[in-house]
C-alpha cells in the first residue's frame, strides 16, 4: 500500500484556506493508503511562540483533524516533537542542504523580510525539517495546497541527492496539489493566499468562527465593481476566489454557480455563500465541541506518536547506518 504523509502547523486557528486547500483532501486518502498525519509544532517554533498559545493551538489542531472526518483506526496522528526521529534526521537533512538553495525558498523570503539581522535560523532550517518529516516514512504522495510546492520540489532533491552518496535509502515523494482550491486567496485582496498568520481577522475564515462572524466577514469581502458573478482569475480574483470556495463547499461547478446567480450582483451571491460556509463548517465544529476536552483524543495523539516512533526509528536507524553512525 502507497504512503501518504501531510503536517499542519499549530499555528493559530485553521483557516477556510487550510482546510479547503489540505485537510478536506486528506479524508477520502485514509481510505486508500496507510496516512500520516501530523502536527508540526517544531515547524511552529520557527518563530517565537506563547507556551501557552501553542499548547493550545496543538491540542486545537488534533481535534480539528479528527472533527473533519479523519478516523484513528485508518490512519496515524501524531505531534512531531513527540517522533524524536524528525529532528535527527532534520539534522541530516540541514547538512544535505546547500545555504543558497534554502535562501532562495520564497516562503524564507517573505517570512524574513523585514526581520533585519533577527532572521530566525529556524526559519531557514523548516525546509530540511519538513523533507524529513515527509522521508521519515517512505512516503510516496504528499497532499498539500500550492504554497508547499517549492518545499517539496526541495524534498524530492534533497532525498535524491543523499541517495546518491549513501544508497537507495529514501523513497522520491511526489507532491499532489488539489485541483480546484490549491491556493484559496485572503478576502481582503484576491491576489494574496489566505494566512492564518494574516493581522487582518476580516482577510480569512477561521474553521471555529461562528455563523454570524463568517456572514459579516463574507459580506464585506472584497469583490469589484461590475456585479457579474463570473469566474475571471485574471480580471476578477475577489470573486473567482469566492465562487471557488462556494464550489467547493457546495459540490456546485463554477458553471452552474454562474448562472444560478446571472442578472443578481453580489449581494444574494454573499448571503447564500455564507449559508453553504456555515453549513460546511458546522458539522466540523460540532464534533471539534465535543472532542477537544475529550480524553479520548489524548488516548489516540498517544497511539499515533507511538505507531510513527516505530515507523520513523527505523528509516533513523538505515540513515544513520548508512552514514557509517550507527555502531551496530
Ligand atoms: P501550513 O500549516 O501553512 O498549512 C497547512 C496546509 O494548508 C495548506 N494551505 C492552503 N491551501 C490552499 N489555500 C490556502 N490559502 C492555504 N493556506 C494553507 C498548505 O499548503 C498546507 O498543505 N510547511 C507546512 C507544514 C509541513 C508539512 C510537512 C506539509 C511541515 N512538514 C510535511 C506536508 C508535509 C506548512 O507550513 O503548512
Amino acid at each position: 500500500m502507497k504512503t501518504i504523509f501531510s503536517g499542519i502547523q499549530p499555528s493559530g486557528i485553521m483557516t477556510l484556506g487550510n482546510y479547503l486547500g489540505a485537510m478536506k483532501h486528506f479524508v477520502p486518502l485514509q481510505d486508500q493508503f496507510n496516512c500520516f498525519y501530523c502536527i508540526v509544532d517544531q515547524h511552529a517554533i520557527t518563530v517565537p511562540q506563547e507556551p501557552a498559545v501553542l499548547r493550545e493551538n496543538i491540542r486545537r489542531l488534533a481535534a480539528l483533524y479528527l472533527s473533519v472526518g479523519l478516523d484513528p483506526n485508518k490512519m496515524t496522528l501524531f505531534v512531531q516533537s513527540e517522533v524524536p526521529a524528525h529532528a535527527k534526521l532534520g539534522w541530516i537533512m540541514l547538512c544535505t542542504s546547500y545555504l543558497g538553495e534554502l535562501e532562495r525558498m520564497t516562503q524564507f523570503k517573505d517570512k524574513s523580510d523585514g526581520r533585519g539581522e533577527s532572521i530566525p535560523g529556524g526559519l531557514l532550517a523548516y525546509p530540511p525539517l519538513m523533507a524529513a518529516d515527509i522521508l521519515l516514512y517512505g512516503t510516496d504522495f504528499v497532499p498539500v495546497g500550492e504554497d508547499q510546492k517549492q518545499h517539496l520540489e526541495l524534498t524530492r532533491d534533497l532525498a535524491a541527492r543523499f541517495n546518491n552518496r549513501y544508497g537507495d535509502i529514501f523513497t522520491i515523494p511526489e507532491v499532489r496539489l488539489p485541483e480546484t482550491g490549491a491556493r484559496i486567496m485572503s478576502l481582503a485582496e484576491g491576489t494574496k493566499k489566505m494566512s492564518k498568520s494574516d493581522p487582518n481577522q476580516g482577510a480569512f475564515i477561521s474553521m471555529l468562527d461562528d455563523a454570524d462572524t463568517i456572514t459579516k466577514k463574507i459580506k464585506r469581502a472584497q469583490t469589484d465593481s461590475d456585479s457579474v458573478v463570473r469566474y475571471d482569475k485574471a480580471e476578477k480574483p475577489a470573486v473567482s476566489n469566492l465562487m471557488t470556495i462556494y464550489s467547493l463547499c457546495s459540490g456546485k461547478t463554477l458553471d452552474e454557480i454562474e448562472a444560478m446567480y446571472e442578472g443578481k450582483g453580489y449581494g444574494a451571491f454573499k448571503t447564500e455563500l455564507a449559508e453553504v460556509v456555515v453549513e460546511t463548517l458546522r458539522p466540523i465544529q460540532e464534533r471539534f465541541e465535543q472532542l477537544f476536552h475529550s480524553s479520548e483524543l489524548d488516548d489516540i495523539l498517544t497511539a499515533g506518536a507511538e505507531k510513527a516512533n516505530k515507523v520513523a526509528n527505523e528509516m533513523l536507524y538505515k540513515v544513520e547506518k548508512a552514514m557509517g553512525m550507527a555502531r551496530i
